[in-house]
């Protein structure tokens, strides 16, 4: 198996908030005797809620065929054979022997769409879920916004390291490309605009998802543009919402920063953020991907 992917599961299930959120979102939506589906299942870990929870029965889908080699032991360790039926393969496809009450899911990238789980799931629920049914989570929002960064990160290439005053280090902003670096903020970064909403998805039978477009972030703080940050927010259920922003103690998402040559903005400046996706099979999971093309408008620009 590969260990990547042993250590993306392993850093998933110790964030405990992650867990929690959903522990508490199945909690409100799962009634006693229902029908679940958990896409993209891994270790099965958002099943063995739904089960605690008082579903009936879970269909676990997994793509993954290592994975799912491993899901089976795990049923089969916990003596679930006759309350989890594992489905190998792509959940797009996969149509149940039985209609589903909820679908749930974490299949959440570091910006949020890059697995794809809006696509995945409404194709899923389409084909499962009966009518009046639940999705976990229920929408997913995209935010961009406009930073100034510190020496905690890209910010480090003007006045350099801490303890060496003097030591300009401008020229590594040269050899910048528009592709995204993963961070995990230790301090809070100053934004020099509101975050604005890159995508906004609802999901369920009829969703589908485009969230490549232009986001114009107006600047109400001047300063130094340093670079512009992505990040999610899911709605799991009521009152029950995920983020990778601000990065919290365990969280196994990085936020998306993509950096920028440093530029003075001032207040009222308008900056104009275009985001591209790659096209082609599996490129969109891959963050370094992600192209940002950013321009400055504004009075006397
Ligand atoms: C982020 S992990 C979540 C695992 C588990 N549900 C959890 O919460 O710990 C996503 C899983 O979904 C699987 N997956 C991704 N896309 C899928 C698809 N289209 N159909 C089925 N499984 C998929 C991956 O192989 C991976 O195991």
């Amino acid at each position: 198996m590969d260990q990547r992917l042993l250590l993306m599961h392993q850093v998933m299930l110790a964030d405990r908030p992650r867990l929690h959120a959903y522990d508490q979102a199945l909690a409100s939506v799962v009634r006693e005797g229902d029908v679940v589906v958990d896409v993209g299942a891994g270790t099965l870990v958002l099943s063995m809620l739904a089960l605690r929870h008082g579903a009936a029965h879970v269909y676990a889908i997994e793509a993954d065929p290592a994975m799912a080699a491993v899901a089976e032991q795990i049923i089969r360790q916990n003596d679930l054979g006759d309350r989890l039926t594992l489905v190998q393969g792509e959940a797009r496809i996969a149509k149940l022997p039985q209609a589903a009450d909820v679908v749930v899911s974490e299949m959440m990238g570091n910006l949020g769409p890059e697995e794809q789980m809006v696509e995945v799931l409404g194709a899923v629920a389409r084909r499962n879920l009966r009518e009046g049914g639940t999705v976990i989570p229920r929408r997913l929002v995209t935010h961009l916004a406009a930073i100034e960064f510190d020496d905690e990160g890209w910010g480090l290439w003007r006045d350099g390291p801490p303890g060496l005053p003097g030591y300009r280090l401008d020229a590594v902003q040269h050899v910048v490309e528009p592709h995204a670096q993963l961070h995990f903020f230790q301090r809070e970064p100053r934004f020099l605009a509101p975050p604005a909403v890159l995508s906004d998805d609802g999901i369920g039978p009829g969703s589908v998802s485009s969230p490549e477009r232009e986001v114009r972030l107006r600047v109400r703080e001047s300063g130094c543009l340093q670079a512009v940050i992505g990040y999610f927010a899911a709605e799991l259920a009521d009152g029950v919402t995920l983020s990778n922003y601000p990065s919290y103690p365990g969280c196994n998402w990085a936020v998306w920063v993509w950096p920028l040559r440093h530029k003075e903005v001032r207040a009222g400046d308008e900056i104009v953020v275009g985001v591209t996706v790659p096209r082609g099979r599996g490129r969109a999971r891959d963050a370094m991907e992600w192209r940002l093309d950013c321009r400055i408008t504004g009075p006397g620009r």
